[in-house]
């Protein structure tokens, strides 16, 4: 079995996102071992794999392999089985012919230079070695879902918790929590680029600064950019948000008369109240990533002064 140990030794990289109050020291890097968190085994029961006995023994098996990690500082690679793979292979080709008309640019770029296949459900270690030569970003094998103030500080480290099981065959084109095909499609290709990854490390900053009104707000921001985000590139609409890439029943719903298109204002996103329905009624456009970056720069920056 392949492992590899993750360190601490990535350096930051300070861009045009710089946060001096909160810039972090390698020496100041926390363990992993020290990482707290709440109700991360528990599988939501509305999951479409809640009554199947051998996916629920199989998906704790490689959610312990999380645990396993943050008591060694080893990553794991998971042998999945043949229907694990046959799961990944039917999604990641569904989402590559919906993705060609709805991605963004700049996602299609960076999922090409991530280099994951449609034919294998790619290992957190391979992954790392590639993010490391490209961006310094790195992966970090997680039980479940983090809350939020959880999750984005870990960003602040360069670092993305990220689960390894996969969904449950019955619904490939749904998770109700992240799954590799969530991380490994919607979510890490975007590390691989530079600016991105500095953007995540700046709202990292944010969360570990900031108040628990403003943690709230910061996970709204993040959920309607991040994770459900939609761009106008070259006079066009496109998706630019994880949940979305990474879901083709979603992806395809976005672009729907059912779907509300709302140009984005901070205001009101970071006080709007999101449910973890399987579909988002609502979606925020944002013009640029330049206004998406300099919007969450200043924000995140009011939390300090
Ligand atoms: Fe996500």
């Amino acid at each position: 079995m392949l492992s590899e140990t993750l360190t601490a030794e990535t350096a930051t990289s300070e861009a045009d996102f710089s946060l001096s109050k909160t810039r972090i020291k390698d020496e100041d890097m926390p363990a992993f071992e020290d990482m707290e968190f709440e109700d991360l085994e528990q599988m939501h029961l509305d999951h479409p794999g809640a009554n199947d006995e051998e996916y629920r023994t199989r998906r704790d098996y490689i959610a312990s392999l999380g645990k396993k990690f943050r008591q060694t500082g080893v990553i794991t690679d998971v042998e999945y089985t043949a229907e694990e793979q046959s799961v990944w292979q039917f999604v990641a080709a569904q989402l590559e012919e919906i993705q060609s008309r709805r991605a963004s640019q700049f996602y299609l770029e960076a999922k090409k230079n991530l280099q994951i296949s449609n034919e294998r459900i790619p290992q957190l270690t391979e992954m790392n070695r590639r993010l490391g030569e490209l961006s310094g970003f790195r992966l970090a094998p997680i039980e479940g879902l983090v809350e939020t103030r959880g999750f984005l500080s870990w960003l602040s480290y360069r670092t993305m918790l990220c689960t390894q099981y996969i969904r449950h065959h019955s619904r490939p084109d749904y998770t109700p929590e992240p799954d590799i095909v969530h991380e490994a499609i919607g979510h890490i290709p975007m590390f691989t680029n530079t600016e991105f990854a500095d953007f995540s490390q700046f709202i990292g900053h944010g969360a570990r600064v900031a108040s628990d009104r403003q943690i709230e707000e910061l996970g709204r921001l993040y959920w309607f950019t991040v994770e459900f985000g939609l761009i106008e590139e070259k006079g066009e609409l496109k998706a630019y948000g994880a949940g979305l890439l990474s879901s083709f029943g979603e992806l395809e719903h976005a672009f729907s008369d059912r779907v509300e298109r709302r140009e984005f204002d901070l205001e009101t996103v970071i006080n709007h109240d999101f449910t973890y329905s399987d579909m988002q009624p609502v979606l925020y456009v944002v013009p640029s990533y330049k206004f998406l970056k300099d919007v969450t720069r200043k924000y995140i920056e009011s939390f300090a002064g």
